[in-house]
């Protein structure tokens, strides 16, 4: 699979291929913005009146069981590396019974070596919640049921993500910034799929105009992926760089930091909706993914990290993993919460610039209505 006689599909590939290599040989985290999870303070409980050993991180979201509220974010496929890391990954959510969501998988309906790189996740892990993956600008662009039906036995998948990209097609190079219509087609989809649905951004964050218009559409949950974490931005300027595109290099760089920080979409979004949520969107530690539970994700998730271990070895990711569940189970002990739901009522105070942010926010929507 390292080339093929058919351009479409190298031009895919090349694609895939930056999408894994530029993360890992560049630094594309936000540079001057946060998640602004810094600003969340959980209550520290002095008299926890639990044992360690007791904590237990088992909780169930759209009717899975999972060992830990964390989902391995949608990332690859598509690529000989894409095969390898998949591989990995579907081995750690099969083992510790994490979710985990596969790259955009258009690329999987080119060919049967190419739908691989997606399917190995489901062979090495045949009881995890995987999440197929399909792009909103795709949509519009006029990817239709039976295509999308074939996405999703790919991988048997439990649900099936549609990412909202606009800030990545506005800067890539070859991309499609084209959003017409997406939310109909949205819409559509719902009413002709029968797993559940998840909307999520790539690290711009979900507003809570865009969370209620979602929320009309009948999904069944959103994946805020707020910014402060990988900028696509960022990435596409690499690319754009590369092939000598002045315009998209500047406005890469000029739009690396944009977006709405996880914890104030995470915030908005949550008082916005009913809907299940997960948060995401430079959560970097089990303490983090604490600081969410509490803030009303129903799950976590993340990309960057897991990207980086399973490139690294299948041991680097099980040690990244463990630790990360290690340090949620630490903020479970000093918030004295045995179980997910008793870390969802601990209290947290608000700080700094994100306090500032919601009541602002409040302060201007009163002033609106
Ligand atoms: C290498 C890489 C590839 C990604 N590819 C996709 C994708 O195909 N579809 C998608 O919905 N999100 C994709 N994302 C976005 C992530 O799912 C996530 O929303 C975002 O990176 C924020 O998480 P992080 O800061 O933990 O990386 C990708 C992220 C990375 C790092």
């Amino acid at each position: 699979m390292s080339g093929s006689d058919n351009p479409e599909i190298d031009l895919i590939m090349n694609r895939k291929r930056d999408g894994i290599a530029i993360p890992l040989s560049n630094n594309v985290q936000s540079r001057f913005v946060s998640n602004h999870l810094e600003y969340v303070k959980l209550i520290h409980n002095a008299l926890p009146e639990i044992d360690f050993d007791e904590i237990n991180t088992a909780t169930e979201f759209l009717n899975h069981k999972f060992g830990s509220p964390i989902i391995i974010d949608s990332m690859t496929g598509g690529t000989p590396e894409a095969l390898k890391i998949n591989s990995r990954l579907g081995q750690l959510a099969e083992t510790l019974a994490l979710g985990m969501g596969l790259g955009s998988q258009r690329a999987g309906l080119k060919s049967t070596s190419l739908a691989e790189t997606y399917s190995v996740a489901r062979t090495n892990a045949p009881s995890a919640f995987l999440i197929a993956n399909i792009g909103g600008a795709q949509l519009a662009e006029g990817l239709d049921i039976p295509m999308i039906e074939k996405i999703i036995s790919m991988i048997d998948a439990n649900a099936l993500v549609i990412h909202l990209n606009p800030l990545q097609e506005l800067i890539q190079p070859e991309g499609e910034p084209k959003y017409r219509g997406v939310w109909e087609k949205i819409t559509k989809i719902r009413e002709n799929i029968s797993i559940p649905i998840i909307v999520k951004e790539v690290g711009s964050g979900i507003s809570q105009e865009v969370a209620l218009k979602l929320e009309k559409a009948n999904i069944n949950c959103i994946n805020i992926a707020g910014s402060g974490g990988t900028s696509w931005a960022g990435v596409e300027k690499i690319r754009a760089t590369k092939v000598k595109n002045d315009v998209k290099e500047n406005l890469g760089e000029l739009f690396w930091d944009w977006g709405i920080p996880t914890a104030l979409s995470l915030i908005e979004v949550r008082n916005a909706v009913d809907l299940p949520l997960i948060a995401s969107g430079g959560i970097r530690n089990g303490l983090e993914i604490a600081k969410c539970i509490a803030l009303g994700a129903n799950m976590s998730a993340m990309a960057y990290p897991f990207l980086k271990a399973a490139s690294e070895s299948k041991e680097a990711l099980f040690t990244f993993a463990n630790q990360l569940i290690y340090e949620l189970k630490g903020a479970m002990f000093l918030t004295g919460s045995a179980h997910i739901r008793e870390l969802a009522k601990s209290r947290l105070i608000l700080t700094g610039e994100l306090a500032d942010m919601v009541i602002n926010n409040e302060r201007y929507h009163q002033n609106k209505s």
